[in-house]
């Protein structure tokens, strides 16, 4: 069942998305649009009321479910994730855990371009939230690990994250800390040898599948009109209306595509993303959407994290991804927008 509703998600994304080449080439006529509806029975500071504009939301957003794993059956296994998750004793020298690059108390990120792993090593990638991240097709900027429990085993041997030199050595590690006998036996009831390599991908991913971060806009899409002030209405309007939303839509606002950087006009960077994984020329500088929930939060942006600020990100996407010069007057708005997808959570 789920997955039909999965498909049906897809499938009409798509044919929107399709149908949103029209908008793109729409959106040049943005600004007479928004001028227009000033004078229209809808009054001046609507933003994004028109009945129109209810179905595309419809079209393009879901809310978040209240949950995508039994948190009750799965309790035992949640809390052993959480404490793998936290635990730096997962790293070669006891001093980094997923929470120091994923800090759970700071939106799921580290705020730095890239982060310092093993002996302060860094990748060339940012460290992307690991908030709503189970929601995603697929793990990393260029979808190589197949989910949230597959994602979990690859960084605690990465040389450059938690640097553990192979899967028995964490094994051998984690029999020797007492407390995780008893929390394994929960977690895995009737096995006999609980404390294994792949069980700690079970167990942090579970952990991971509970990271769901309800915002305003989900109040939105449920139907109370007041959750979003002006600006964030005429954000999300214009969000719609310039095409964004053609790759970044979903119940994650993202994460549900790979596109590639400089659709419209060329993005200079040497990461050729997702052919890397798939050996397919097309798929060079290609990446997966990123979810903009807590984006502004979440900086520094994109794949590399060389974009520090959330009005250069935007400015970016519009003219790499869609051919249009944005000023202040579009990132303010979306700006806004996107801060209704925040955690309402989050102090
Ligand atoms: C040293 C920093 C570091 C540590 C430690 C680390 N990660 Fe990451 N994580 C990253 C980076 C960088 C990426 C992106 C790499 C890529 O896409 O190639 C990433 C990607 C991810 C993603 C994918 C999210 C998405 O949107 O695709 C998840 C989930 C994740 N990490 C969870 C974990 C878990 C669980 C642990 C602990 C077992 C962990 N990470 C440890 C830096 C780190
Ligand atoms: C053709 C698909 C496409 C369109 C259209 C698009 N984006 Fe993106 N967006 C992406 C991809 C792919 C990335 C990842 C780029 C990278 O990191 O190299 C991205 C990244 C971003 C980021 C940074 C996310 C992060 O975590 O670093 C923001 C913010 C963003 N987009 C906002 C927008 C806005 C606003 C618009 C409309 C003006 C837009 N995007 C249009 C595909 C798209």
């Amino acid at each position: 069942m789920k997955l039909v509703l999965f498909f049906m998600l897809i499938f009409s994304t798509y044919s929107f998305a399709q149908s949103g080449h029209d908008h793109a080439a729409d959106a040049k006529t943005d600004h007479q649009h928004g001028d227009m509806h000033k004078g229209d029975h809808h009054g001046g500071a609507h933003g994004g009321h028109h009945p129109a504009d209810k179905n595309a939301l419809k079209q393009f957003f879901e809310p978040l479910p209240a949950s995508i794993i039994d948190e009750k059956k799965n309790e035992a296994l949640i809390k052993l994730g959480k404490k793998l998750y936290l635990d730096p004793r997962l790293s070669i020298n006891d001093k980094i855990a997923c929470n120091s690059c994923h800090q759970l108390d700071n939106f799921g990120v580290d705020g730095q371009p890239t982060s310092p792993g093993h002996e302060g090593k860094r990748g060339g990638r940012n460290s992307p939230t690991t908030m709503n991240a189970a929601l995603h097709i697929a793990q990393f900027w260029d979808g190589r690990a197949k989910d949230v429990e597959e994602q979990a085993l690859g960084p605690i041997l990465n040389p450059i994250e938690m640097g553990m030199p192979n899967e028995g050595a964490v094994v051998d590690k984690l029999k020797k800390i007492d407390e995780y006998k008893g929390l394994f036996d929960e977690a895995f009831k009737g096995e006999k040898d609980p404390i294994q390599y792949k069980n700690v991908g079970k167990a942090i991913g579970a952990f991971e599948r509970t990271l769901l971060t309800p915002s305003r806009f989900d109040d939105y899409l449920n139907g109370n009109e007041s959750a979003l002030n002006d600006s964030e209405k005429r954000g999300l309007h214009k969000f719609m209306h310039m095409g964004c939303a053609t790759c970044h839509n979903g119940v994650a606002i993202g994460g549900n595509s790979y596109k590639k950087i400089g659709v419209v006009e060329s993005y200079d960077t040497k990461d050729m993303g997702r052919f890397e994984v798939t050996g397919i020329e097309t798929d060079k500088k290609v990446f997966k959407v990123p979810s903009l929930r807590n984006i502004t939060k979440t900086g520094p942006y994109f794949h590399d994290g060389s974009v520090s600020t959330l009005d250069e990100a935007i400015r970016l996407m519009a003219k790499h991804q869609l051919g249009r010069e944005v000023g202040p007057g579009f990132t303010d708005d979306v700006k806004a927008f996107l801060g209704s997808l925040t955690s309402k959570s989050a102090k």
